[in-house]
């Protein structure tokens, strides 16, 4: 096979990968599905398609009103959905294998090296424990993944009495994240139900949180605040 031929095939391998195309592909379904069953068996909030649902979303729209490049917002939906499938192999380390797995679905979905390597960093970044925002797709997956804390992510209401993060999580009635492109300012507006959860119960288990979600938003050259029943607390 000459050169010019094997140029031309690569060049027909090579596909743009949207977001609706990721959601749609049955692998990365079922991957998504099994890593939420097995958080399920060990007591973790709901990790399935509603919440990698909302952290696609939510991390598409935090880099469309900043005025990036359309395609970096799709970039970001594209690692929302993926972020949590490394859950399959084990809680820990998960994003790291998250990012590994992102590899094959996407090769095998014809995206470019450079734009799964995009992907691929972000996922493996997300997590709190040792990640790092490292593009502007990465800085808004960190966002959207740590400020998704609401109500319905807690799976057995029983369990608010046992388990401080489900009782947290159940606290809080609203959730939003606003950004304010002029004002460089990146806010999570959270109504939290004070019968069910302190504010100090949220700082336990969530500082660490708005440490990176403070971080990434630095990346996107904003500040980041954190809005409680209507008092800044950051
Ligand atoms: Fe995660
Ligand atoms: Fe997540």
């Amino acid at each position: 096979m000459s050169e010019g031929q094997s140029a031309f095939r690569d060049e027909e391998a090579v596909r743009i990968v949207t977001p609706e195309m990721v959601l749609n592909d049955p692998e990365s379904r079922q991957l998504i599905e099994m890593a939420d069953r097995y958080l399920n068996q060990i007591g973790y909030t709901n990790h399935g398609l509603s919440h990698v649902g909302n952290v696609a979303r939510s991390a598409r729209r935090i880099l469309d009103e900043l005025d990036y490049p359309e395609r970096d917002g799709e970039l970001a939906a594209i690692a929302g959905l993926l972020h949590d499938i490394g859950n399959v192999v084990h809680r820990n380390g998960h994003a790291h294998t998250s990012g590994v797995m992102t590899f094959d679905i996407l090769r095998r979905l014809g995206m470019p090296l450079v734009e799964i390597a995009t992907v691929a960093g972000a996922v493996g970044n997300h997590d709190e424990t040792d990640g790092a925002p490292v593009s502007a797709p990465s800085a808004a997956l960190i966002i959207a993944d740590k400020c998704d804390v609401i109500r319905t992510r807690v799976r057995n209401r029983t369990m608010i009495h046992w388990d401080i993060h489900d009782r947290v999580n159940y606290a809080v009635t609203e959730s939003q994240v606003v950004v304010e492109r002029e004002a460089r300012l990146i806010t999570l507006e959270l109504t939290v139900d004070t019968e069910i959860s302190t504010v100090m119960e949220y700082f336990e288990i969530f500082l660490t949180r708005m440490k990176i979600c403070r971080k990434a938003s630095q990346f996107l050259n904003c500040d980041f605040k954190l809005v409680m029943n209507g008092t800044a607390l950051s």
